[in-house]
């Protein structure tokens, strides 16, 4: 489904999360538009799986906890020897359990905050001082609507990806006088392994709140992934793109 044609030539992009879902979208979208992609992933045989399927050169790949703040540091170290990095995608994340804020269990809560919200702090800590003094940068941070509408059940999920939005918007207005731009999406659900981890009442709810009555294709939100990481957006920056289907209010 790659219709518009970006230009991602002589770019490097690494993509969090990137061996399956809306991240291996991305990669995908990315490699078609020029660019070497690297994802960074746990899942070593979802890596592999991708890496035999796409069979590019241009991709590679690297087992990283983003959770582990020295190993992510020690990767940029390590890359920006030889290589810039100039797209930055955060997107690994976890639903975490679907159950009321009282039965919510601490650990569950921590973990998911660690992912989702944590881990994009530890990957801009590392990754921006690279760009700032490249001058040169697109960042894009995977939130989701539940970080605006707030789903019921979902609370960490919620709160994690309200965090998000928060992060990317304060960093935005950081680093606007540079050539960066550091931006969020909202998407509604799409049915990609994350839905493992929900209830069915929850992933019926999530539908019956979208007005296009259904799920984001992956395609669909990397098709605005791919333009916000383009040299062209030399704009926006600390910005909130809806990718919500119409259930959005603000
Ligand atoms: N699918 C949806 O319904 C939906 C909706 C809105 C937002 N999102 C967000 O989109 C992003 C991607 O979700 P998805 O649906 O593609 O999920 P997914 O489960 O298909 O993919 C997530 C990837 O992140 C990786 N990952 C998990 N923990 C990691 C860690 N500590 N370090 C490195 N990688 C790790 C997993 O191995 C996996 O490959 C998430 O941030 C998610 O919250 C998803």
């Amino acid at each position: 489904m790659f219709m518009n044609k970006f230009d991602l030539d002589s770019r490097t992009a690494i993509v969090t999360g990137g061996a399956q879902g809306f991240g291996l979208a991305m990669t995908r979208r990315f490699l078609n538009s020029g660019a070497r992609v690297i994802i960074w992933d746990l899942d070593k045989i979802a890596i592999e799986e991708t890496i035999k399927k796409i069979n590019n050169p241009k991709l590679s790949s690297k087992i990283i906890d983003v959770t582990n703040f020295d190993q992510v540091n020690t990767e940029v170290e390590n890359l920006i020897k030889n290589t810039k990095i100039d797209i930055f995608i955060n997107n690994a994340g976890i639903a975490g359990k679907n159950t009321t804020v009282s039965d919510y269990p601490i650990d569950e809560w921590k973990k998911v905050l660690e992912l989702n919200l944590n881990a994009v702090f530890y990957c801009l800590k590392a990754i921006t001082p690279h760009m700032v003094k490249n001058n040169y940068g697109r960042i894009v941070n995977i939130a989701s609507i539940a970080g605006k509408e707030g789903n019921p059940n979902a609370s960490a999920y919620s709160a994690s990806k309200a965090g998000v939005i928060g992060l990317t918007k304060s960093l935005g207005k950081e680093l606007a006088n540079k050539n960066i731009a550091v931006n969020t999406v909202t998407p509604a659900a799409a049915k990609t392994r994350i839905f493992d981890q929900m209830t069915k009442e929850h992933i019926d709810y999530m539908l019956s709140k979208i007005p296009r009555n259904r799920f984001i294709l992956v395609d669909e939100l990397a098709s605005l992934v791919t333009w916000l990481v383009s040299e062209e957006n030399s704009y926006t920056t600390g910005a909130v793109f809806d990718l919500s289907g119409g259930r959005a209010t603000y």
